[in-house]
């Protein structure tokens, strides 16, 4: 089959965002819209992507590191038929077209899969959808037979048109070689002054092609965003998705409109997943977790039973099978702990390796270190890790006991089985089953009086 070339328009300026961010890059998902369109066409299997770009273009190409993406610049934006023109020059002549938009960001694959996977040279590909309120948008009109004939923008229609609620989605599907044609044939005698992409189903018709139209299964699907509301709106269409897929595969949600994924989640069976709970990047959870309310969890691996209790921030991370987290811990990048592990309240780990059955269970920070198993880091304790300057490493053996309110002043060295008295500053190695204490030792005065009031 001949190749697919996906022209995305993304030149308009969005004024009605009241945002100094390019409109395309507001994120749906926390994913740039125009991202997620950039995503669709090459889940198509599409050749090239050309991106045509105005208003806010340097940002926009800035924040798009995609190497399929041919830019094409529009000048001044003229209409939607000058905004496709801008891309013929890259256009082969026996490729197919796919005309996406970048304020459009959650058609499904599968939509346009069925706009373009037959589309033959004598076709065109047409995505419309009814609507209640058609109002702004362009009508599809069809004649006697029912066969589509042309479309008609809002500002160019007889009453008689204004009253079809069958619209344009903008989306459409033809071949290149057409669209040579008909492109640098359009006129702008029309009531905006525009170059209309929507002038071309009539050249179509005329020209004897036959107009294949489809529907979304979902109107959200076609729904662009022109401000703030319409994009909560998607979100929330989004998230609700997402919600239901959880729930499909296998998570209780203790309401689901109540948990946010902006990102890639991948699940287990029998997850139980509370309130106000936001996914971000890449996160798998295995079987049986349990996610406390008001977590935020990004980049990382939670492994089978694992339970995360209310209000953890967990990234980059990587958690055994049954840890216990939380409430309240915070575990940051470079965090790998081990099977039946626990962290608790006011904890902070940070590039720390906890080994299996380890507990660090209260109010302390332990970061650049590697703690064998079975390890109990007692409340209040501190690895000191950094001297103004550079960052050192601790290091606890097998089962260690470490009284509360110690400071390990790294780099140092905790050797298996020690104990290390509570209220210690430890700045020396301790060895193989040696008890460390470093304090002022304690003196009891007897006798002493207190002070009187003057
Ligand atoms: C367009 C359609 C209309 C359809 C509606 C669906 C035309 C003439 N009309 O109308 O039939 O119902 O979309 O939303 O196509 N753009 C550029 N360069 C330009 C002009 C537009 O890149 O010169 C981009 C805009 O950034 C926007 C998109 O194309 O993302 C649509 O343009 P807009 O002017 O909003 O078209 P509508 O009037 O909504
Ligand atoms: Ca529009």
């Amino acid at each position: 089959m001949s190749p697919l070339h996906v022209v995305i328009l993304a030149a308009g300026q969005g004024s009605r965002m009241k945002s100094a961010l390019p409109k395309v890059l507001h994120p749906v998902a926390g994913r740039p819209m125009l991202h997620h369109v950039i995503a669709t066409a090459k889940q198509l299997g599409a050749e090239r992507i050309h991106t045509v770009i105005g208003h806010g273009a340097e940002k926009v190409r800035e924040t798009t590191t995609e190497a399929s993406v041919n830019w094409v610049t529009q000048n001044e934006q003229l209409g939607t038929g000058h905004a496709v023109a801008q891309a013929l020059p890259d256009l082969p002549d026996d490729a197919r077209v796919l005309v996406l938009y970048g304020d459009v960001p959650l058609t499904r694959h599968d939509t346009l899969e069925a706009l373009v996977g037959t589309l033959d040279d004598n076709t065109l590909g047409l995505l419309t959808v009814t609507m209640d309120n058609p109002h702004g948008y362009g009508r599809i009109v069809r004649n006697a037979e029912g066969k589509v004939v042309s479309i008609v923008e809002q500002k160019d229609a007889t009453p008689e048109q204004l009253a079809i609620r069958e619209v344009n989605t903008g989306i459409l599907a033809v071949s290149a070689k057409h669209l040579k044609t008909w492109l640098p044939a359009l006129s702008n005698s029309n009531a905006q002054g525009e170059y209309y992409l929507t002038d071309i189903i009539a050249m179509a018709v005329e020209q004897g092609l036959s107009v294949s139209v489809s529907q979304p299964e979902d109107p959200y699907e076609v729904q662009g965003v022109n401000n703030r509301l319409q994009l909560a709106e998607l979100e929330r269409w989004f998230q609700r998705r997402e919600a239901d897929r959880l729930m499909t595969e296998g998570a209780t949600l203790a309401d689901p409109a109540r948990v946010d994924v902006r990102g890639e989640l991948t699940i287990g069976n029998d997850l139980w997943i509370d309130v106000n709970v936001v996914f971000e990047g890449k996160v798998t959870l295995g079987s049986n977790v349990s996610i406390g309310p008001g977590c935020v969890i990004k980049d990382s691996t939670i492994a089978q039973g694992a339970e995360i209790r209310a209000n953890s921030v967990i990234e980059g991370a990587t958690i055994g099978a049954n840890a216990q987290i939380g409430p309240f811990a915070r575990i940051r990048p470079g965090t790998e702990l081990a099977a039946n592990t626990k962290v608790g309240n006011f904890v902070e780990t940070k590039k720390a390796v906890v080994g299996e059955g380890s507990k660090i269970n209260h109010l302390s920070y332990v970061g650049d270190a590697s703690l064998g198993r079975n390890v109990n880091v007692g409340a209040g304790t501190i690895t000191c890790n950094y001297d103004g300057v550079n960052k050192y490493r601790t290091v606890i053996g097998d089962g260690v006991f470490v009284g509360s309110n110690t400071s390990l002043v790294a780099p140092v060295t905790i050797a298996a089985g020690a104990t290390i008295g509570a209220g210690s500053t430890i700045t020396r190695d301790v060895a193989d089953s040696e008890l460390a204490v470093a304090r002022g030792r304690q003196r009891n005065i007897s006798g002493w009086e207190k002070p009187g009031k003057n």
